[in-house]
């Protein structure tokens, strides 16, 4: 039985554009639970995980893979491209991480990336940068009402029916195979484990400002990457809902295009993004980088209900001479203090900041919140008293021990 902290489960949501840390944070968090769901997005997600000596990235296979003994879901609300996930599996094998039907379950209702998909986002995606991974059609097919099922993948039948004539039938057919031991049901599944006090992480992908519906659209994913894509994502029930952990970065980043109204231009940006190793997980993008904005903070507290914030990241500002929070926006003359995600108005917002000191003592060591320097403390305590939320986690670097626990009574 996994070790007791606060509540038996947590959803794990990013509060941004993704990249927040979210993989390295549900790695973490893993030790403590008996399941780990992931509810959104595709192989566009990028989630890396620095322990064991090893550095993983995963794309579509849950953030619990590195944990023994955990059973690690993919949900129905994931676009899955068979090749890459078998990819993926064969990938964690050479590096001595086990899968079999005993750790990995993929929803039969999750929906299934085909080539077409892949050939449409290159053609159209560019217009707002997407990963280009077919994630965008793929959920228009879903929506549309013409998708394909991971359980009809599976069924020969139904498949050759369907794709019968199509040049992939040959390939896709032994990706099925392949695939199949893997495809259950998994919310059947998650719902036995939550009755069954089971420990469950419900893993996001992506963050709340890349949101279908509460995102900056149309610069956004396709996915419900907010607390409530949990329960369509997974097929359980929002009463069932007990927590949720905000993933956060110490400064913001974004990769794509779309309005980013506190990025960074000039040396400090440029000194954030080589400290900070900001480039994409999944496209080796250089990320665009800017300072803490408050406003996507509340907003992102508003729209998911975060009980409290894992902060990332925060040991990329040892020595940045002044930080910067944003406070609110100057729109026409008149300071915005709430987020809009109107594009015609973010586009012409400017940032009002606050400065804080910054800190020269190397924190990659520390392990302690007391244990901070005054300066570091200073900027996590305004970015609470702005958010109305306590921080539980403070990241100092990218591997598993670098994380201190500031409050485990949000945790699970
Ligand atoms: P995710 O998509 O939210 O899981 O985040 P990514 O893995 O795409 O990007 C986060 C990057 O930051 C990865 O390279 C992590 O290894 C790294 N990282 C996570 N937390 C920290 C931290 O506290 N400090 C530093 N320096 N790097 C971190
Ligand atoms: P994780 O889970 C950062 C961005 C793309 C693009 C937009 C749409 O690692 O945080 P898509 O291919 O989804 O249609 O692209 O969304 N994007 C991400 N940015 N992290 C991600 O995932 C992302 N997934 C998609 O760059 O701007
Ligand atoms: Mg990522």
């Amino acid at each position: 039985m996994a070790k007791q902290f606060g509540h038996s489960n947590i959803a794990v949501i990013g509060m941004e554009w993704g990249d927040e840390g979210k993989g390295k944070i549900i790695d973490f968090l893993a030790e403590r639970a008996d399941v780990v769901a992931r509810f959104n997005g595709g192989n566009n997600a990028g989630h890396t995980i620095e322990a064991e000596g090893k550095k993983i990235v995963l794309h579509l296979i849950p953030s619990g893979v590195m944990r023994k003994n955990k059973l690690n879901i993919v949900g129905n609300g994931l676009v899955i491209d068979p090749k890459v996930l078998l990819d993926e599996i064969k990938f964690l094998e050479k590096n001595r991480i086990k899968i079999s039907p005993e750790n990995l379950v993929i929803s039969e209702n999750a929906h299934i990336i085909l080539p077409h998909h892949i050939e449409e986002d290159k053609k159209i995606g560019g217009k707002i940068g997407t990963t280009a991974r077919g994630i965008g059609p793929a959920y228009t097919d879903k929506a549309a009402r013409i998708g394909l099922k991971a359980y009809e993948l599976i069924d020969d039948a139904i498949f050759k029916k369907r794709f019968g004539s199509e040049e992939f039938y040959n390939e896709y057919r032994q990706y099925a195979e392949n695939l199949k031991p893997y495809v259950n049901d998994a919310s059947a599944i998650i719902n036995y484990a939550i009755h069954n006090s089971k420990k469950v992480i419900f893993e996001g992908a992506q963050g709340t400002l890349l949101d279908i519906d509460h995102g900056t659209y149309p610069f956004v994913t396709s996915s419900s990457c907010i607390a409530g894509g949990v329960c369509t994502g997974l097929g359980i029930s929002p009463k069932k809902v007990q927590s949720v952990l905000g993933v956060c970065k110490a400064y913001k980043t974004r990769v794509g295009l779309g309005p980013f109204p506190t990025e960074i231009s000039g040396s400090t940006g440029e000194k954030i993004q080589k400290t900070g190793k900001e480039f994409g997980a999944t496209t080796g993008r250089q990320r665009r980088v800017g300072w803490f904005d408050a406003l996507i903070g509340k907003y992102a507290v508003m729209v998911n209900g975060v009980d409290s914030v894992a902060l990332t990241k925060l040991d990329v500002f040892t020595t940045i001479d002044k930080l910067k929070i944003c406070v609110a926006y100057k729109y026409k003359g008149n300071a915005i203090k709430n987020f809009t995600t109107n594009m015609r108005i973010l586009q012409n917002c400017q940032p009002i900041y606050e400065e804080f000191d910054g800190w020269w003592d190397d924190i990659a060591k520390v392990r302690t919140y007391d244990a901070l320097p005054n300066n570091a403390k200073k900027y996590l305590k305004r970015i609470e008293e702005l958010l109305k939320v306590p921080i539980s986690i403070i990241s100092v670097g990218p591997k598993r021990e670098q994380t201190i626990v500031a409050r485990n009574e949000f945790l699970i």
